[in-house]
C-alpha cells in the first residue's frame, strides 16, 4: 500500500541478493505476495484443478497441445496464460493469431466454460500478487533480478493466486532460459516445488531443454499450426514427448490415472482417436475463434515473403541457440520489443533442421516468414552466427533432465 518507501525495498532486496533466503522466509514472503492481491476462487469447478506453468521458451507451444488433450481426458484445466517479451513467446498471443478469438473472458464465463467443455484459457483480469510487480519493477533496476528464491516467490506467488489444486511445473535449462545451467535450474525447480507444497498444493517439476528452440516452428501462427499438427499425430518428436511427459503427470495428481504410464496412454488415445483435436476446436469455438482456420491451417495469417537459409557445408548442426533464434524471429516481428510493440502474427522462423541433424551443403536449414524486406536481410544475417555446423556429430540429445517432488531431486 505505498508504506515502504522504495529505498528501503530496494535495501531489502539486496540484503536478499547477497545473504539468500531460508526456506521460511522464502515461503513468507511468497505468502506475503501472494495476499497482496486478488486470489481467484475456483471452487465452483467440479474435480481437482491443475496448473501447468513453464518459465518461458522459444517456439514453446505447450500449452496449446497440452490443454485440449488433458481436457479431453476429462480433467478440467482453467488456464491463466500470458503474453511474450523479448526472446520468449506467450500463449495469448499465439492464440490471438486466430481470427476472433477472445482471451478476454469474465471470470463467470472462465468459470462457465471449463464447467462445460472441460478448457478455458484466458489472460489475467484479476489485480494478482501487486507487491511482485513493486518488487520485480525496483529488482529490474537494482540488478537482483538474477536471485533464486526471489525468482522461485514472484513466479509462484501468481501461480499460486489462479486457484489450482496441483501445479506442474516445467523448469526450462539452456540458452533460451532462465537459468543457463543444470544445477541452478535443478535448484531453482526445488525451490518452488517446496513453495507450492508449503502451501498445501501438490507440486512437481520437470526439468526440460531449451538449449533449441522447442518444435520447427516459433513464430505466432506458425506454431498455431504446428501445435494442429501435434494434436492430428503428425507433430515433432520433442513436442510431443514433453507434452505427454507434463500431461501424464497432470492427469496423475488430479487422479485420473494410477500410474504416468497410464496419463500416456490416455493422452496417446485421445489424439490417435481424433478427440483431442475436437476439443481444440470446441475450445476455440468457445472462445470466439474462427474454426474454419483450424480446419484449414493455410487460411492463418500468412507471410508474404518466404526466405531460406541455407547450409553452407556438409556437416551435422551442433548448435542451434534458442535465444538467438528468437531474437531472430523477434526482428522479423513475431514478438515484442517492449510492452507496447505490435506483434505480426504471421512473421517467424519454421526450422528444417534441429540439433545433431546431419546436414548437405545447399540444404535448408531454416524458413524465415516475413513481410519486410529489410528486416528479412537482418535475420538471414544473424542466422549465420546462430547456427553451428560441425564435422562430425558430437551430441546427443536430451529433452528431461529430471523431475523434482515433495521427496526431492530425481537427475535423469
Ligand atoms: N518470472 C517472474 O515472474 N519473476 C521472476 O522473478 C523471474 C521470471
Amino acid at each position: 500500500n505505498g508504506d515502504i518507501p522504495e529505498y528501503q525495498a530496494s535495501a531489502l532486496l539486496m540484503a536478499i541478493f547477497f545473504k539468500k533466503m531460508n526456506k521460511d522466509e522464502t515461503l513468507n514472503l511468497t505468502k506475503a505476495m501472494l495476499e497482496s492481491g486478488e486470489q481467484i476462487d475456483l471452487s465452483s469447478i467440479d474435480g481437482i484443478k491443475v496448473d501447468k506453468h513453464s518459465t518461458g521458451g522459444v517456439g514453446d507451444k505447450t500449452t496449446l497441445v497440452l490443454a485440449p488433450m488433458v481436457a479431453a481426458c476429462g480433467l478440467p484445466v482453467a488456464k491463466m496464460s500470458g503474453r511474450g517479451l523479448g526472446h520468449t513467446g506467450g500463449t495469448l498471443d499465439k492464440l490471438e493469431s486466430i481470427e476472433n478469438f477472445s482471451i478476454n473472458l469474465t471470470k463467470e464465463e472462465f468459470i462457465e466454460n471449463v464447467n462445460n467443455i472441460k478448457v478455458a484459457v484466458a489472460g489475467q483480469t484479476a489485480n494478482i500478487a501487486p507487491a511482485d510487480k513493486k518488487l520485480y519493477s525496483l529488482r529490474d533496476v537494482t540488478a537482483t533480478v538474477d536471485n533464486i528464491s526471489l525468482i522461485a516467490s514472484s513466479i509462484m506467488s501468481k501461480k499460486l493466486a489462479s486457484g489450482s489444486d496441483a501445479i506442474v511445473l516445467d523448469v526450462k535449462i539452456g540458452s533460451g532460459a532462465f537459468m543457463k545451467d543444470l544445477d541452478s535450474a535443478f535448484e531453482l525447480a526445488k525451490e518452488m516445488v517446496d513453495i507450492g507444497n508449503g502451501m498445501k498444493r501438490n507440486t512437481i517439476a520437470i526439468i526440460s531443454d531449451m538449449d533449441e528452440p522447442l518444435g520447427y516452428a516459433i513464430g505466432n501462427a506458425l506454431e498455431v499450426k504446428e501445435s494442429i499438427e501435434t494434436l492430428k499425430g503428425n507433430g515433432p518428436e520433442d513436442l510431443l514427448e514433453l507434452t505427454l511427459s507434463l500431461g501424464s503427470r497432470l492427469l496423475l495428481l488430479g487422479k485420473k490415472v494410477e500410474t504416468i504410464e497410464k496419463g500416456r496412454e490416455m493422452l496417446k488415445k485421445v489424439i490417435d482417436n481424433g478427440d483431442a483435436f475436437e476439443k481444440f476446436k470446441e475450445f476455440i469455438k468457445t472462445q470466439g475463434g474462427n474454426i474454419e482456420q483450424i480446419e484449414n491451417t493455410e487460411l492463418l495469417p500468412k507471410a508474404e515473403k518466404i526466405v531460406d537459409f541455407k547450409a553452407k557445408k556438409n556437416g551435422y548442426i551442433s548448435e542451434i541457440n534458442a535465444e538467438e533464434i528468437g531474437r531472430c524471429a523477434l526482428i522479423l516481428g513475431a514478438g515484442r520489443k517492449t510492452i507496447e510493440s505490435k506483434i505480426d502474427m504471421s512473421a517467424g522462423i519454421v526450422l528444417s533442421k534441429k540439433k545433431y541433424d546431419k546436414v548437405k551443403k545447399g540444404e535448408t536449414i531454416a524458413s524465415l516468414h516475413g513481410n519486410n524486406d529489410k528486416k528479412l536481410n537482418e535475420a538471414i544475417n544473424r542466422m549465420e552466427k546462430i547456427i553451428k555446423i560441425s564435422e562430425n556429430n558430437i551430441g546427443k540429445k536430451q529433452l528431461i533432465y529430471g523431475m523434482v517432488d515433495k521427496d526431492g531431486i530425481k537427475k535423469i
